[in-house]
């Protein structure tokens, strides 16, 4: 697990790979989508070749997404699931935000607020694939009756909105956590920054 003395592994090469592919992903899923979503963010569809091509490679794009996702976020499950210390850092998190965490259970591998956000994104995911499915034409749309397309519509537009809302506030999360940003690029962090928002993880891996 260690590598250099002041550095400790935190992501593999390939679960790196996976959530760059599946960030460069859904940034062209939201940006096709948005152009798909109204006319007047119809511009946006120059970015994959066109109105048409937009429309075509959006789904494909989607399919991938789900597949490196799930390669990236599944395995991370038995990290995300939220115990009664979680609980106390959401209900504290001004507190935690003003660096004042007495009283909280040490942080694991993740804290509340990112958990809570995996599963909204795993969910998210889900709707978004299955709604998606429903009215993806001319593969599948016409098998399902027009009453259930329009509730796919609506949730596919619903969730998309929510995950675009969701990805902003995790990319910012994660800026703005400074000595974050290396995990995903370079795999590694340093153990001050192990020791100061993951205690309870250091503890098992540093
Ligand atoms: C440019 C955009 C993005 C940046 C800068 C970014 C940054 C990061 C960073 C720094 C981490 C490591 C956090 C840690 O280990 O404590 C991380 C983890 C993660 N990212 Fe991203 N990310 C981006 C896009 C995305 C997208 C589009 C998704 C999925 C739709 C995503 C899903 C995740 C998940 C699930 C984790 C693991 C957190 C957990 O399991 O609770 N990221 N990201």
């Amino acid at each position: 697990m260690t590598t250099r003395n002041d550095q400790i592994e935190r992501y593999t090469g390939s679960q790196r790979a996976a959530h760059w592919v599946s960030a460069i992903s859904f940034i062209l899923l939201a940006l096709s989508g948005l152009a798909l979503f109204h006319p007047a963010m119809a511009w946006l569809a120059n970015l994959l070749g066109g109105g048409q091509w937009n429309r075509i490679l959006h789904p494909f794009i989607g399919v991938l997404w789900f597949l490196v996702f799930a390669r990236f976020a599944l395995p991370l499950m038995g990290s995300n699931v939220i115990t009664g210390g979680d609980l106390k850092w959401l209900a504290q998190v001004r507190r935690v935000l003003a660096h004042d965490a007495s009283g909280i259970p040490p942080v694991g591998r993740y804290n509340g607020g990112q958990k809570v956000l995996y599963w909204v994104l795993l969910l998210g995911m889900l709707v978004l694939l299955a709604s998606g499915v429903v009215i993806w034409e001319p593969y599948f749309a016409d098998r399902f009756p027009v009453d259930l397309r329009r509730i796919a519509v609506l949730a596919h537009a619903v969730t998309a909105w929510g995950l675009i809302l969701s990805i902003i506030v995790h990319v910012t999360a994660s800026v703005w956590t400074a000595g974050s940003l290396t995990a995903m690029v370079r795999g590694k962090v340093s153990r001050a920054w192990a020791k100061h928002h993951h205690p309870g993880w250091y503890r098992e891996v540093g």
